[in-house]
């Protein structure tokens, strides 16, 4: 790790669990896989006890991650969400009093979770995300299909479409006028620690002269905090617009909610935007990259997909079993319990590494194949329980569209230059995809 600027000191491989914890081997899926296998057969809830890092339980078997994930009143949210050396939790407890930069949802338990997830719960449902958005997603599909044959044979489908598909749709929902992409880019990409050197290059290259402030303090906190003041100010002056001019979009829903018959918090409005802007970017191009790569490299998959188009959406459940693009997310017990033989201690907090519950051979069928027919997929991507993903129907429609749009129009399809994933152990998925791509 000599080369890398981690926000919060380096990463250690010394042994398997900080291996577990260290974004360089989630850069290998190989890797990565041999470790998560190794606890699944060994050790399925296992002390982890990496260096820099306090203590967690890791569950790797999909039975254990549902079972806690049921179990919301005994596993709780708000004292640990991802797993993040000592020294960022205890910056972060400098200045907010607890571990948390934001009050998203994924930071909340009952009874505050429940009352703010309410909120927007309606506007996310199957139905009512098609009926509002379908034309405009296929309408923004095919132009981004257009815009990878006026490229020609080869291209980096990342960098050129993964990267922007998912995010035109959140500024969408958010009511984010286009002028404000670099903002809205820079806001998923460098927020949350990114750690990967070419994530973050990538990031200032492209907002680049957009009159942004540009992070290169060189303090990473320092980076990081001026980076959450920006956003907390931009979505500021959203929601007070959308509260004296509400609009068709989730930002005036969630502006003019109240809780409790007093107005949402603040805090906890600015805190929504920021969630749903970044949970909603990455997991999906992600899994958009993922999946295409499979089909680059099983063209009797591609073929599959081509001759029958109603089996995409089993594909894209695959795509998103396989990518799994949120590695894992804490829970904190408040009781003494048992799990897998093991006593789990009141405040012990533990890591639900949905990527290996998904490999679990227990469940899946030849868990290590894509197949993009699986029938039976019963993956834990979206997380389980009261915080099932928020987005998961709207993932599923702008994945489903894309590829309707796209796979029509290929007659060969390539891996053109080496893939290379993100350096990250929580959300991390293809940075680069180069492709060639034979167009009918
Ligand atoms: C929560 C995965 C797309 C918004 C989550 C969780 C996971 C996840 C694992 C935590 C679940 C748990 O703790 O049980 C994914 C994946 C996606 C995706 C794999 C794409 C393939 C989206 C999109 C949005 C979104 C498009 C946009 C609105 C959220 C929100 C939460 C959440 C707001 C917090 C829910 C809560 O705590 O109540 N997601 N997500 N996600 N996701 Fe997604």
């Amino acid at each position: 790790m000599a080369d890398q600027v981690a926000p919060f000191g380096g990463f250690s491989r010394a042994t398997p669990d900080d291996a577990l914890v260290n974004p360089e081997v989630y850069t290998d899926m190989d890797e990565i896989h041999a470790l998560y296998t190794q606890l699944r057969e060994g050790d399925p809830v296992h002390w982890c006890t990496p260096a820099g890092f306090r203590p967690f339980w890791a569950i790797t078997k999909h039975a254990d991650i549902l079972a806690v994930s049921k179990a919301n009143d005994r596993f709780i949210n708000r004292e640990r969400t991802y797993l993040s050396p000592i020294e960022g939790e205890e910056w972060i407890r400098s200045m907010t009093g607890d571990t948390h930069l934001f009050r998203t949802l994924v930071d909340l338990d009952d009874p505050e979770h429940r009352k703010l997830r309410a909120i927007t719960n309606g506007w996310f449902q199957p139905g009512a995300v098609r009926a509002r958005l379908e034309g405009e997603i296929r309408a923004l599909a095919r132009s981004h299909v257009a815009h990878m044959r006026s490229l020609g044979p080869e291209l980096d489908f990342v960098n050129e479409v993964a990267l922007f598909y998912p995010l035109r749709v959140i500024m969408r929902i958010l009511g984010v006028p286009p002028a404000d992409e670099p903002l809205m880019l820079k806001l998923t990409q460098e927020t949350f620690g990114a750690i990967d050197p070419d994530v973050v290059a990538r990031s200032q290259r492209l907002t680049e002269g957009a009159g942004l402030w540009s992070g290169s303090s060189g303090n990473a906190q320092v980076d990081l905090l001026a980076l959450a003041q920006t956003f907390f100010q931009y979505f500021g002056a959203v929601l007070a617009d959308r509260r004296a001019n509400p609009r068709d979009d989730v930002a005036s829903v969630i502006a003019n909610s109240t809780i409790d018959g007093a107005p949402i918090p603040e805090r906890e409005a600015l805190s929504y935007y920021v969630i749903i802007a970044t949970a909603g970017h990455d997991t999906t191009s992600s899994t958009a990259a993922g999946g295409l790569l499979e089909l680059a490299k099983n063209p009797a998959e591609l073929r599959k997909l081509q001759a029958d188009p109603g089996l995409i959406p089993r594909f894209v459940e695959e795509s998103i079993r396989w990518v799994t693009p949120v590695k894992h997310f804490m829970r904190t017990a408040t009781e003494d319990t048992a799990l897998g033989g093991k006593t789990i201690r009141k405040g012990d907090g533990l890591a639900l590494f949905y990527w290996s519950g998904n490999r679990d051979a227990d469940v899946f069928e030849a868990p290590f194949e894509f197949r993009a027919d699986r029938e039976h997929n019963p993956h834990i991507a979206f997380g389980h329980g009261v915080h099932l993903c928020l987005g998961l129907h709207l993932a599923r429609l702008e994945l489903r569209i894309l590829f309707e749009e796209l796979l029509p129009q290929i007659a060969t399809l390539a891996v053109a230059g080496e893939p290379k994933l993100s350096l990250a152990n929580f959300v991390s998925g293809l940075k680069t995809l180069p492709v060639r791509v034979g167009w009918n």
